[in-house]
């Protein structure tokens, strides 16, 4: 049924036995986690900026060291860049991090280093969209507010078959009319978060656990057997693919060489691997020409080089590198629209390679001083796995 409003037809009665069901089944049976231990504002904060793209599961290391570096807003505010990527380093999603530094300063200079109680200030913050004033609001401060993410669009569009695709901005609003409508006005922050844990537990994407659901007698969709049909989502594009070419560079003092990304863009200021983009045909060509040699090189610096064959130049600017001539596999990546293929070639120092001023030579030992996004995580753990290196 085309757009239909079916939470108008609840009524009191109706609504009160509901949330009464739903929030003592949260009480039972909700999930201990480091930031449901109190409500203090800040903690409840980073935790939802972190969840908005990550796994609970993930999360919740990250979320300990980040309160252990910065355990309060002004250590925040005043954080070293370096140290604050080093605890998002593998989150992905880096504005996040970058975001809350600035929201913290926000806070500290314009509402005396207390974090604001009111839906509209809270929006005000830097990185703080619909969801997580929503969820900072209810949790921390009480304020009968929605919290919709794609778990709570879920469970909602089959509570009330609502057919709104979530994959468009606008559908947002019939959820939270929804959710305003339902929303337990007492204990909002639980509501909201009972939402969240039966969406990830019960009323999952593919198959929903119904029998064990606490609402099953309110869902409409499992009343006419349609859970499958809800969300209604329409296909993301998708994400664009770039080619690249990865370098491991190593010289006779058993460094490697690193360059730091521009401070604008995607993973500014992260250290990788120089990469070259490259055509899809090129990086074609390097796939099929370069993998089949069994040509291995020997963790011993000073072995008799198999060198690859002359001119065979991988990267273009990198001369004095002799190149092993296979590849040591492919590495990719996906940020939201980009797609990120890189195929990694191992390489030795000859003669002297001109150092940019944003690359630096560093010691493997060394390397957990540099902050490493997840493509070049992947291409260390691929020149590992090739060397058999121990660590
Ligand atoms: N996902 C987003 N916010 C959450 C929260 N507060 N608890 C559990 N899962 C979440």
């Amino acid at each position: 049924m085309k757009n239909e409003k079916n939470w108008e037809t609840w009524n009191d009665d109706k609504l009160h036995a509901f949330q009464e069901d739903f929030i003592v089944w949260y009480e039972q049976e909700k999930r201990n986690l480091p930031w449901r231990v109190n409500l203090d504002p800040y903690r409840i904060w980073i935790s939802e900026i972190m969840l908005q793209q990550t796994r609970v599961d993930t999360v919740i290391d990250y979320y300990y060291r980040f309160m252990e570096w910065f355990p309060t807003i002004q250590d925040l505010a005043d954080a070293p860049e370096d140290k604050l990527l080093k605890a998002w380093e593998g989150l992905g999603y880096y504005s996040r991090a970058r975001n809350l530094k600035v929201a913290a300063q926000q806070i500290v200079t314009d509402f005396n280093g207390q974090m604001p109680n009111s839906i509209d200030e809270i929006r005000q913050l830097k990185g703080i969209g619909p969801y997580t004033a929503g969820a900072i609001g209810s949790i921390a401060f009480n304020l009968p507010e929605p919290a919709v993410d794609g778990n709570v669009m879920r469970v909602v569009s089959r509570l009330f078959e609502i057919d709104a695709d979530i994959a468009k901005a606008g559908s947002r609003k019939v959820f939270e009319e929804a959710m305003y409508k339902i929303i337990d006005q007492k204990r909002p922050g639980d509501f909201n978060q009972a939402m969240m844990d039966l969406g990830s537990a019960i009323c999952t994407p593919t198959s929903p656990k119904c029998e064990e659901c606490p609402i099953q007698s309110y869902c409409l969709s499992y009343e006419k057997n349609t859970m499958t049909n809800f969300p209604v989502k329409s296909k993301k594009l998708k994400p664009k693919d770039v080619y690249y070419i990865g370098g491991i560079m190593e010289n006779k003092q058993q460094e490697f060489l690193l360059e730091k990304r521009d401070s604008k863009g995607l993973l500014a200021n992260m250290w990788l691997f120089p990469i070259e983009e490259v055509s899809k045909e090129r990086f074609e060509f390097l796939q099929k020409t370069w993998v089949k040699e069994e040509q291995q090189l020997t963790l011993d610096f000073e072995e008799p080089l198999l060198v690859a064959e002359e001119n065979s130049e991988i990267f273009e600017g990198y001369t004095n590198v002799v190149w092993q001539k296979r590849s040591l596999g492919e590495v990719t990546h996906i940020f939201s629209h980009l797609k990120w293929h890189i195929l990694v070639f191992y390489g030795r120092q000859t003669g002297l390679i001109e150092q940019k001023n944003n690359q630096n030579w560093a010691m493997k030992e060394d390397f957990s001083n540099y902050v490493f996004p997840k493509p070049q995580q992947k291409m260390v753990e691929l020149y590992k796995q090739d060397f058999k290196t121990e660590k």
